[in-house]
């Protein structure tokens, strides 16, 4: 499986009418995973990179509801940046993938699901364990 079919791109529907738009997210199915955790990025700016992680075993959807951003994912052999620009539609990131969310417009605010509460310990926070770890899975 190549790394877009890794972390999909999702598609959500708009039951919006003439009152406005609505996207409505059910937990494992517009998702792989059930919702534990949702956390929103705001306030950031063009010159911040975020995230710079992987996490042993959550995964992540994640949504720009306003405002744009990207995303850079590897998995430690391909790299793709995706870029976040409108609240119907997400990134999935499965577990043990690298991201930096970057470029962010001044109104972005990046919504993210997380399929697990937060557990600081399976944080992956250098580059070089990451690839370590990696390897030691294969
Ligand atoms: P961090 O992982 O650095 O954010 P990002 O990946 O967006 O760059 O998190 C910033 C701080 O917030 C860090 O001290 C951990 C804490 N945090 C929680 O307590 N719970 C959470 O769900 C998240 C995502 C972060």
């Amino acid at each position: 499986m190549n790394l877009s079919e890794k972390c999909p791109i999702l598609r959500f529907g708009d039951l919006g009418d003439e009152r406005g738009k609505l996207v409505v997210i059910e937990g494992a199915e517009d998702i792989p995973f059930e919702v534990k955790r949702v956390f929103y990025i705001y306030d950031s700016d063009s010159t911040v990179v975020r995230g710079q992680h992987a996490n042993r075993y959550s995964e992540f959807v994640l949504i720009n509801v306003a405002g744009k951003s990207k995303v850079r994912i590897t998995d430690g052999t391909e790299e793709i940046i995706v870029e976040l620009d409108r609240p119907m539609t997400g990134v999935y990131i499965p577990k043990m993938i690298w991201k930096e969310m970057f470029d962010f417009s001044p109104d972005s605010v990046l919504l993210v699901l997380a399929s697990t509460h937060y557990d600081g310990e399976e944080y992956i926070r250098s580059y070089e364990d990451y690839l370590e770890a990696v390897k030691a899975e294969h």
